[in-house]
């Protein structure tokens, strides 16, 4: 029996753009939860936030930083580092939203922009209706927000308007918990400069364009189901 714990984290073939997170147990464990229909909203609320906020500590990981020295209570120096350049988030809404609370946790006070994207239910295409952003988002670092990268249309749109607001490809991350090889592919296509940080790249797309084995409609779960 091979664990899903035992298998590598981004599959061959995985686009070079991409980071997925460490097969750990507790991660394969957490997704597990989340992934069963049987799991009810208050715990896929819980579960599926303690993996965001493990996707936000990685995110910040490809951010830059410089070197800085310190004086510890010791007395001595320390040679370490700190972190470079503004930042702010930006969630494709709905489901996007849900991963804003973890980045707060993160970064205190973060600016968030919103860009409304919504899938056509019957053609799978992304439809751009809303984006609200910082006025000086073109020199910030975007964390690009959504829990499920299916075809990849919503965060190719997405990523589409940060281009139009000056945002350059190598200072954006979109961090997302799980993707379909056909959507980290497309995106790697469109953006190859892009950094995705996922946390668990999944088999493929059945005929609704669903991710499988997935966990169905995020947004639903997270925001509305029982
Ligand atoms: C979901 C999801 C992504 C998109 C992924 O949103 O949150 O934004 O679908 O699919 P894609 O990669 O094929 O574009 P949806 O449009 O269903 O809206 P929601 O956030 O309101 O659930
Ligand atoms: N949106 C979701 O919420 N889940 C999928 O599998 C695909 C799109």
């Amino acid at each position: 029996m091979v664990l899903p714990t035992q298998l590598p984290a981004a599959p061959e073939g995985t686009p070079s753009n991409t980071v997925a997170l460490p097969r750990t147990n507790q991660l394969a464990g957490l997704l597990t939860i989340i992934r069963d229909a049987k799991t009810n909203r208050g715990d896929f609320i819980f579960y599926s936030d303690r993996i965001i906020r493990l996707l936000v500590e990685e995110g910040l990981n490809h951010l830059p930083v410089v070197e800085k020295t310190v004086n510890t209570p010791t007395g001595l120096e320390y040679n370490g580092v700190g972190f470079e350049g503004k930042i702010c988030g930006i969630s494709i809404m709905r489901a996007g939203e849900a991963m804003e609370a973890g980045l707060r946790e993160c970064c205190r006070a973060v600016r968030i922009g919103k860009i409304l994207i919504q899938r056509d239910e019957e053609t799978h295409q992304a439809k751009l209706f809303y984006a609200k952003l910082p006025d000086d988002i073109a020199q910030r670092y975007c964390l690009l927000l959504d829990p499920m990268l299916a075809t990849g249309g919503s965060a190719i749109k997405a990523i589409e308007v940060l281009l139009d607001h000056g945002v350059p490809q190598s200072r954006i991350v979109f961090l997302n918990l799980v993707a379909s090889p056909e959507g980290l592919e497309a995106m790697y296509k469109a953006y190859p400069e892009v950094k995705v940080v996922t946390a668990w790249i999944d088999e493929s797309l059945n005929e609704q364009k669903y991710i499988v084995p997935g966990l169905g409609d995020f947004g639903d779960r997270y925001f509305t189901s029982n």
